[in-house]
């Protein structure tokens, strides 16, 4: 029997609230008409009218968002079933690249490291530290206690995810999965933040978060933050600036001796990674600033922390280029800076694992093209010979990491065994494609231009 209207508005209202946490169904994506499968993650009432958070279970978490009825395609729910776990945006769902609002993303690239949430860990140290400064008595909420005691932040640098155990309840891990803040301004760009960061709770509600460009100090209104202008007299990060070729500069700073700026960074840049967990110790971390020079000030690109002592041999623990930078070569400009400064160490390093999907992506493309260029200008020994190179060598001209430059070479599929020994081969299409490439990457760094001598930190009685 068919319905009646009425009949048809009772079953859609049943229906809609039988919509909860953990289902599954197509969802119309922003700004295009695709329909991918979407898992609700939260539903709130604004007004009157639900509105579902979903994650697209397909795609990088940084696309979950906010949807109203009208975009959810109700004829094809999956209920969720209670013995097994949801899986949105967790390690178990496969990732596709997302690059901002884009729908025309590649395959996340095959036999990569999967990403890893760890949104509770963020939460339960978030919780933990305002606990433990609690009992110490000191309050961090209000604006004017961030500028006498550092940042209200609850963070340190954004790190690899550790044994941080499961401290939090799920409700705790459902907030830390969403999206916390709307909107940052920083300096004269708007930018839609992607991940959940820990701001204090008063900002997060906020239409937007006023960052000063310079201290990185947050402030609840443009006001607020025209008032903290007028007295920051910060044109540029704090620290030592250890390279400058033209408008680019970068600057050292010491995670213990500048740690509200640390733990600030640390908070803006959680924003965009979300497979690192916020540790609130900044102390045992060297942070990397790339900058853009104009007659205002030193404008902050991007950057990348570095533990002081590695026992891994990472170089790189965050790396991050800020949205308004990207897909411009920035992110591989700090990445040849990192290399730059494993050489001066005369080291070979690694970034620090799991790398995020763009993360690999901005890696891969590195170490492939650094690499070529060391075997396209391989010299013969003799005339007429073959040139002669070993992989160690490749590493120590590089200071790329031994397993980089093997799954380089594999991937590049230049790796042959002929006549029992392993040989690489370089077609002219390759070579081609490689010069193509490098005429692209205008921004490059100058050795000449690093103005700096690595320190022992082993050496030192504390950091
Ligand atoms: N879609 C497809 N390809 C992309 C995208 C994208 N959205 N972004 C970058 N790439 C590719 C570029 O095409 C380029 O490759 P190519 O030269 O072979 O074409 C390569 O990645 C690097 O591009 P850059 O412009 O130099 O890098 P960018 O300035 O965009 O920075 C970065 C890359 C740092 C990874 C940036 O995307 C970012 O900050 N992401 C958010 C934070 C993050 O994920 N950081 C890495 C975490 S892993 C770790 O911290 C160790
Ligand atoms: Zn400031």
């Amino acid at each position: 029997m068919i319905p009646n209207h009425c009949g048809w508005m009772m079953i859609n209202i049943l229906f809609q609230s039988s919509l909860v946490e953990g289902c599954r169904l197509p969802v119309r994506m922003q700004g295009g008409d695709d329909w991918p499968l979407a898992e609700i993650i939260s539903v709130k009432e604004v007004k009157g009218s639900k509105c579902y958070y979903v994650h697209y279970v397909d795609f990088n978490k940084r696309l979950d968002e906010w949807v109203t009825e009208e975009r959810l395609d109700t004829r094809k729910v999956q209920f969720p079933r209670r013995d097994v776990p949801s899986q949105a945006g967790g390690t178990g769902t496969p990732k596709k690249l997302g690059g901002g609002n884009s729908l025309s993303r590649p395959a996340s690239p095959p036999g990569g490291p999967e990403m890893q949430l760890n949104g509770s860990a963020v939460l339960a140290a978030a919780l933990q530290k305002k606990i433990s400064r609690k009992r110490k008595g000191i309050s961090l909420e209000s604006e004017d206690s961030q500028d006498a005691s550092g940042p209200a932040s609850t963070t340190g640098p954004a790190s690899c995810p550790r044994s941080t155990g499961s401290m939090v309840a799920h409700h705790d891990d459902v907030v830390t999965r969403m999206k916390n803040v709307e909107m940052i301004e920083l300096g004269r760009h708007r930018i839609r933040p992607w991940y959940f960061s820990p701001y204090p709770q008063e900002m997060v509600h906020l239409q937007c978060i006023y960052i000063c460009e310079f201290c990185l100090k947050y402030r609840k209104s443009r006001k607020c933050l025209e008032r903290h202008l007028a007295k920051c007299n910060l044109r540029h990060p704090p620290g030592n600036e250890i390279y400058r070729k033209g408008r680019i500069s970068f600057f050292e700073i010491d995670g213990r001796k500048n740690k509200a700026y640390a733990q600030n960074l640390c908070l803006l840049a959680k924003l965009f990674l979300d497979h690192k967990t916020l540790y609130y110790d900044t102390d045992p971390f060297l942070f990397y600033v790339m900058t853009d020079f104009d007659s205002r000030g030193f404008h902050i690109v991007g950057y990348f922390s570095k533990e002081k002592e590695s026992t891994e041999d990472y170089n790189v623990a965050c790396i991050l280029t800020m949205p308004p930078y990207q897909r411009k070569g920035y992110g591989k400009l700090l990445i040849e800076f990192s290399y730059e400064l494993s050489k001066f160490e005369g080291k070979t390093g690694s970034p620090e694992k799991p790398l995020s999907d763009l993360g690999l992506l901005s890696y891969r493309s590195y170490w492939a093209q650094t690499i070529l260029d060391f075997l396209v200008n391989v010299k013969p020994v003799g005339d007429n010979e073959k040139p002669q190179i070993t992989i160690n060598e490749i590493c120590e001209l590089t200071s790329i990491k031994k397993e980089d430059v093997i799954s380089t070479l594999q991937n590049l599929n230049l790796i042959n065994y002929y006549k029992g020994q392993y040989i690489i081969t370089l077609s002219e299409e390759t070579v081609a494609a490689h010069q193509r490439a490098m005429e692209r990457r205008k921004i490059r760094i100058d050795p000449k231009c690093l103005h700096w001598t690595p320190k022992d930190w082993s050496k030192r009685a504390k950091w």
